[in-house]
């Protein structure tokens, strides 16, 4: 398994800050923390929980939090900002608890840094108990289909279109950004739709967040072509 988020965590954990990025600020977080609380959530599951942010946020709303990610960096980061709580260096693709332990289980932004994505989906349905709840946030597969070249700009230098390409071939796609320097992978929507469905679970929400504020360039960008969802899972 690359070890790319190991060797970008310092640089990941600067451009989080205490707030997370404009994507987790202004876009996810709010309808993230929407879907659990007052839910009344007893043992939640973090899978990639990179430095901890969002279980930290999710502490006051949820009995217990448990953070899993490969990165030993990130894990030590989040528990140096969260002494008491629970970060174990692990894997999606193994995670190493006993079936049905957790009635929430949280993937946020992290489905498409995944490698293996079939056992990871069938574990994280695994370790989700009857009437539990699994909640998603993705970046959408037509973003992650862009041809390699992202916005295109126009002769004032304003972004002109997104080309994307390739849809149904999923493929790594090397992502670099502010020191960070990782692999994502683009998936057709049907690859991560049919994985949860037979895994027995059945969609009931399905939201595209728009933009909340931030700068308005940026903003823009994220209303004119399909950035990230959130996506919410039941298990019967
Ligand atoms: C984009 S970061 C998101 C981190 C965090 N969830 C957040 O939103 O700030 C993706 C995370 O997925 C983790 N990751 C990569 N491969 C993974 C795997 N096989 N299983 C679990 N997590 C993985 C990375 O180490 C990284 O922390």
């Amino acid at each position: 398994m690359s070890d790319a988020w190991e060797k970008s965590a310092a640089a990941w954990i600067a451009s989080q800050g205490d707030a997370g990025d404009f994507t987790r600020r202004y876009v996810l977080d709010a309808p993230m923390l929407a879907r659990i609380e007052g839910r009344g959530f007893q043992c939640a599951l973090d899978v990639g929980c990179g430095e901890g942010r969002f279980c930290r946020l999710i502490a006051p709303l949820v009995g217990s939090t448990t953070g899993i990610d490969p990165s030993p960096s990130l894990i030590a980061e989040a528990k140096r900002r969260d002494a008491r709580g629970d970060y174990r260096v692990g894997h999606a693709e193994g995670l190493d608890f006993a079936d049905r332990s957790f009635d929430l289980v949280i993937s946020y932004l992290s489905l498409i840094d995944i490698d293996d994505i079939e056992p990871a989906i069938a574990e994280i349905a695994r370790v989700l108990a009857p009437g539990g709840t699994l909640l998603i946030a993705n970046l959408n597969s037509f973003n992650t289909a862009n041809d390699g070249r992202g916005w295109r700009t126009d002769w004032r230098g304003r972004p002109r279109d997104f080309p994307i390409d390739a849809y149904l071939d999923a493929r790594p796609v090397r992502a670099a950004w502010k020191g960070i320097d990782v692999v994502n992978w683009h998936r057709p929507m049907s690859t991560y739709m049919s994985l949860l469905i037979d895994a027995g679970l059945r969609l009931t929400l399905f939201q595209e967040p728009a933009p909340t504020g931030g700068d308005h360039a940026k903003a823009d960008r994220y209303r004119r072509v399909p950035y990230a969802h959130v996506m919410e899972w039941q298990r019967d």
